[in-house]
């Protein structure tokens, strides 16, 4: 995909040459997995504008403070989506043999008579867009307010443009995009001196273990050449991050290019942080390019 996500990379850094006021969030880190992940589903390319407000409706219910009409907004944006997927199957479902999309490989395979109930296809289609759209998002957004919060580390990526690898490693860790994790136990089970019984449900702070000073040396500092670097940002074991490569290819590409790009990046405002507990990022990152 490297080839691909470079052109929509290129073609967004052209647009932000244009723009008078632009937004690193939304013409920039907000815009680019919303290309990705419309690729990986077939998504026509003049059909994806709604994405990225179904993701945030969608995502909003997941914070702990949400109040009633989030959740009818959530619940109409699942609504909106299913409809437009409804349409987007019935269209795939006409030419078998066309796309090699997420989407049209799941719908073939449902032809061979082997493959999801329309149900599971939807949650399929909507959990992708969720999981890779808003962490991806503030993946990018953190790392161009971090680079541009500490010029140190931005020098040294310059000197040696292949850090960019254990810089995007260490974003994660630093200013980890998904803050918390989620477990039910299924056998009960000792944690430290917690015993936790079968069934209960457990919220695992994944930005405070990427602090962890048994772990992490100088754990508040940001350092681009960190390694090894054992962050939990994609979780753990047999269900972590299914998109972690992508996500990392993402990160690297467009953190690497936007600095290369346009060198004297400032920010015009004080980047303001959306108050979630479960997603770590910027509503805006007001820029002067050069
Ligand atoms: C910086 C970006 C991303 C972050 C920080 C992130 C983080 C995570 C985390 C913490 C989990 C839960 C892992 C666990 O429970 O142990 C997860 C699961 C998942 N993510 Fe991501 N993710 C990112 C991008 C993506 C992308 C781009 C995609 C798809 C294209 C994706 C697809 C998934 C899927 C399918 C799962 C569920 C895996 C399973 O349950 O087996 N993610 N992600």
């Amino acid at each position: 995909m490297r080839w691909s996500l470079t052109e929509i990379v290129d073609n967004l850094l052209q647009n932000l040459t244009t723009s008078s006021d632009p937004d690193l969030v939304a013409d920039y880190a907000g815009a680019i997995p919303v290309e990705i992940i419309g690729n990986l589903l077939g998504v026509p390319a003049d059909e994806r504008e709604p994405l990225r407000a179904w993701s945030l409706a969608i995502l909003r219910p997941l914070e702990v403070d949400t109040n009633a009409v989030q959740l009818q907004d959530g619940d109409r944006a699942v609504t909106e989506f299913i409809d437009y997927l409804e349409r987007l199957i019935a269209m795939k479902q006409k030419s078998l043999d066309g796309g090699d999309d997420i989407i049209a490989r799941l719908v073939k395979w449902r032809h061979e008579g082997r493959g999801l109930t329309p149900n599971e296809l939807y949650h399929q289609c909507i959990f992708l867009l969720n999981a890779g759209h808003e962490t991806t998002t503030n993946l990018i957004g953190n790392g161009i307010e971090l680079f541009v919060r500490f010029p140190g580390e931005l020098a040294k990526l310059r000197a040696e443009p292949s850090l960019i690898n254990t810089a995007v490693e260490e974003i994660l860790r630093y200013e980890s995009s998904n803050q918390l994790g989620n477990r039910t136990v299924t056998n009960s089970v000792m944690l430290g001196d917690k015993k936790l019984d079968k069934d209960t449900i457990v919220t695992i702070g994944i930005g405070a273990a990427n602090r962890d000073p048994k772990i992490f040396p100088d754990p508040n500092k940001f350092d681009i050449t960190r390694a090894p670097n054992p962050h939990l940002g994609f979780g753990a074991g047999i269900h972590t991050c299914a998109g972690l490569s992508v996500a990392r290819l993402e990160g690297q590409v467009a953190l690497q290019r936007l600095f290369q790009r346009f060198p004297e990046l400032e920010l015009t405002k004080a980047p303001i942080r959306d108050r979630r507990a479960r997603f770590r990022g910027f509503l805006s990152l007001d820029a002067k390019l050069n």
